[in-house]
């Protein structure tokens, strides 16, 4: 795998103000890599600031302030420190019908705050099965990135959907050669080689020293196992050390 790995734990929408106090007696004094970022329901960011990991947001919105009731903005979440923001999560696209015309928008305002965006993409069990993983990565890939020039604060994470929370992975020749084609496709758009991809998908204590064998990732996007403080200490002293 490859240098400077990262962990980033994607808690979604999980515990009360009590769990989170137990997990932060865990987490805080056992991480100490930037290259942990934690994403906790965005109500609980503020107690995960301040500490050697990083913060990221599970979402963002598409403009910087106003009447959209509910929202949080990538320019409200900069200026708490909050330094990544997941965008086009596939739980996002299904339940929220986030588009990739959404999707780069959303995209576009976070990169104007300096924020690290983690664009998720992945195809469905059916097409995959039809064989059109390909197809649908590139069409993700390319629409996501519209008007984007500068990608230097994109990483992709590459997360099958029939793969999110399911406990069926891809195998890791496939989860490889998914990952080559990313990287190709973006080599041909933007004449980079240096861009991140992360796995996510089904990531666990138990699968996690198997996965690191993977040559061309950069790391991994952890869903359910994040929110096991115990679970996701033992997946990042396997990566991050
Ligand atoms: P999972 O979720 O690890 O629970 O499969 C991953 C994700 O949704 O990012």
């Amino acid at each position: 795998m490859e240098k400077n790995k990262k962990v980033v734990a994607n808690m979604k929408m999980n515990m009360t103000i009590h769990d989170i106090g137990d997990y932060l007696k865990k987490i805080n004094p056992n991480v100490k890599s930037k290259d942990v970022v934690i994403c906790p329901t965005s109500i609980y960011i503020p107690y995960f600031l301040k500490q050697s990991y990083e913060v990221g947001i599970q979402n963002t919105y598409l403009y910087d302030e106003g009447a959209y009731t509910g929202e949080v903005s990538p320019k409200q979440a900069a200026s708490m420190g909050v330094k990544y923001t997941i965008i086009g999560h596939s739980e996002r696209r299904k339940y929220f019908l986030e588009d990739d015309l959404v999707i780069n928008k959303k995209i576009l305002e976070a990169l104007k705050y300096d924020m690290k965006v983690i664009l998720c993409i992945g195809e469905t069990k059916e097409e995959k099965s039809l064989l059109r993983t390909e197809r649908v990565l590139n069409k993700q890939i390319t629409r996501a990135l519209s008007d984007i020039n500068d990608i230097s604060n994109i990483i992709i994470a590459y997360e099958p959907i029939w793969a999110i929370g399911t406990s069926v992975i891809p195998t890791k020749e496939e989860i490889f050669k998914n990952v080559e084609y990313i990287k190709k496709v973006i080599f041909e758009k933007y004449q980079r080689d240096d861009i991140m991809v992360l796995y996510g998908g089904s990531v666990n204590e138990k699968n996690i020293s198997d996965l690191c064998d993977i040559e061309n990732i950069s790391g991994f996007l952890v869903g359910g196992a994040s929110n096991d403080a115990d679970k996701f200490l033992k997946i990042i002293k396997e990566v991050v050390g």
